[in-house]
């Protein structure tokens, strides 16, 4: 996982908001190209953790407390939008992609890690059956989401690789990482 933070991460550019930024596990991987970075993250304990590694750090990051469906930014306002690890667990994942389309710039990026659901359908009616316990033990994350489809059909473009959370359970290994755009994937 920390090698696809890293390879994601490279493609961060200007100014940088990182939803669900959590203990802060990507914060380390930001290239210079990020001009601004702002770390969202909505449940204090999470932030508490976070406030602490980004002071221990050299990176210069401002952190605020909000929901990804709510994000208190302007419209078009905003380069790169980060989610690893988040849309699994957001209530309202169709809200948070309209907020995120809604404050990034025209030719912005979402650049995302998320687990997703499985291809294949026996693996998938396992998430299917597992996923309310999987929710109480794992603090919201529904294991089922097929969250690729759902970039998409709230309009964005999305150019993902498959791959594998080896150290999970099979429930949770399907990975997709990728860029999500609007209107169409550029410099691609
Ligand atoms: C599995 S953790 C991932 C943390 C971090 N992004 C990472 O890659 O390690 C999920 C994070 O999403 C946050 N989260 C849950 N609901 C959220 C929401 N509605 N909006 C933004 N973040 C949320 C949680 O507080 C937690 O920090």
């Amino acid at each position: 996982m920390r090698t696809a933070r890293k390879a994601l991460l490279e493609q961060a550019t200007g100014r940088v908001v990182e939803v669900g930024a959590g203990t802060g596990l990507n914060l380390a991987h930001y290239p210079q190209a990020v001009q601004e970075l702002v770390l969202v993250e909505p449940e204090p304990a999470m932030r508490r953790r976070l406030e602490r590694r980004v002071r221990r750090s050299e990176r210069r990051a401002e952190i605020v407390d909000a929901s990804a469906e709510r994000l208190p930014f302007p419209d078009h306002s905003v380069d790169t939008v980060v989610s690893t690890l988040v849309l699994c667990t957001v209530e309202h994942p169709d809200r948070a992609l309209a907020e995120i389309a809604r404050v990034l710039r025209p030719g912005g990026q979402l650049l995302f890690i998320e687990h997703v659901r499985a291809e294949a359908p026996g693996r998938a009616r396992w998430q299917d059956r597992l996923v309310s316990p999987w929710q109480r033990f794992a603090c919201g994350c529904r294991c089922n989401r097929a969250t690729v489809e759902l970039m998409r059909a709230c309009g964005f473009k999305v150019l993902a690789s498959k791959g594998t959370w080896r150290a999970m359970p099979p429930i949770v290994r399907p990975l997709m990482s990728g860029r999500a755009q609007l209107g169409g994937l550029e410099h691609d």
